[in-house]
């Protein structure tokens, strides 16, 4: 079976926005592919945090995840800080990593750019990336749009790893490939931009239902549709793209209709998406209460999933310490 790696960073709740856009993808592949799923805290610190906020954030993104439907019988689900071969590898990496590819990445640009002292930490984050992967020398990679610029370093990485320090002709780590999520990125709640914790127009996975509707109510819908008799356009409104990620396909449908004809108003239209949300997301809430009860359970899960990850870890720092000439 190929294997799949990917990262979560620990931002605590999952918002519907993490769930479409990465989480559900993982769920449909942790059965096809051997998968490693990692909630990456090494990399949350690469800009300013409260400790204290960490652990939890930690312990409540991986709640998110098993609720969401990551099976830790399934697939491996670890904590990254619990494997000290990450980091340890990505030190390696950066001795072959040139510094102006560090320095063209689109998002320490971003990121770098908000922050008044900026730490080594943030232009090496996608060191670190491509070591997560490449000690598990995974083939593929689900993720976004927005990390095939970091994937392409990986490759970059492996690549030049390989150049320097494998037998000619018999690459050692493989070159990851992008697994693209088929679902489109959601915007917030504002219509604004992409759905983002820290733009505060998010609904969180877990999030009581009260709140949700409190947040769906007023809801930017299709910019164009002012009165209740406009007829709307649906291609353009984000409760629409909701639907579209949620309700069956003939609600979908129907929805497009009423929007078009001004059959529903904006609020009608919510009415059903609420109640298609509240389909997948009560069962998830569910689940999460569930494994929230048994904390003792979780902390065990993660510590055998970090044990079944430093298994493979440590095997493939061996080999590279190995070849490097290292003891
Ligand atoms: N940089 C990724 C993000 O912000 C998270 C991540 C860290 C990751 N390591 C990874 C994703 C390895 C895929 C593979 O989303």
């Amino acid at each position: 079976m190929p294997r799949i790696f990917s990262g979560i960073q620990p931002s605590g709740e999952l918002h519907i926005g993490n769930y479409l856009g990465a989480v559900k993808n993982w769920v449909a592949l942790q059965r096809k592919y051997e998968s490693f799923f990692c909630i990456v805290d090494y990399h949350a610190i690469t800009l300013p945090y409260e400790p204290a906020d960490l652990r939890q954030r930690t312990r409540d993104m991986a709640i998110s995840l098993i609720a969401a439907g990551i099976d830790p019988s399934a697939c491996t689900l670890f904590v990254q800080s619990m494997v000290p071969e990450h980091t340890e590898l990505a030190w390696i990496f950066n001795t072959v990593t040139p510094l102006g590819e560090l320095e063209r990445q689109t998002q320490f640009k971003e990121k770098s750019g908000r922050q008044e002292s900026i730490a080594a930490g943030l232009l090496n984050y996608p060191v670190l990336q491509a070591a997560d992967i490449l000690l598990y020398k995974a083939d593929l990679v689900p993720v976004g749009e927005d990390q095939v610029q970091h994937l392409e370093l990986s490759r970059e990485i492996a690549r030049r790893w390989n150049a320097r320090f494998a037998p000619e002709g018999s690459p050692y780590f493989p070159e990851p490939k992008p697994l693209l999520a088929p679902t489109r990125r959601i915007m917030g709640l504002d219509g604004q931009a992409k759905m983002s914790k820290s733009l505060g127009n998010t609904i969180g996975l877990l999030e009581d239902p009260k709140d949700v509707w409190e947040k769906l109510r007023p809801a930017v819908t299709d910019p164009k549709r002012v009165r209740r008799t406009d007829p709307g356009t649906p291609e353009i409104c984000n409760i629409y793209h909701l639907h579209q990620a949620f309700s069956p396909a003939a609600t979908v449908e129907h929805v497009a209709v009423q929007c078009r004809t001004a059959g529903w108003g904006c609020i009608d239209c919510k009415k059903v998406l609420f109640e298609s949300m509240e389909a997948e997301l009560r069962p998830i809430r569910e689940r999460a209460a569930e494994v929230r009860a048994h904390e003792n359970e979780l902390d065990e899960i993660l510590a055998a999933g970090a044990a079944r990850a430093r298994s493979i870890a440590a095997e493939t720092l061996r080999e590279v310490k190995h070849m490097m000439g290292l003891t």
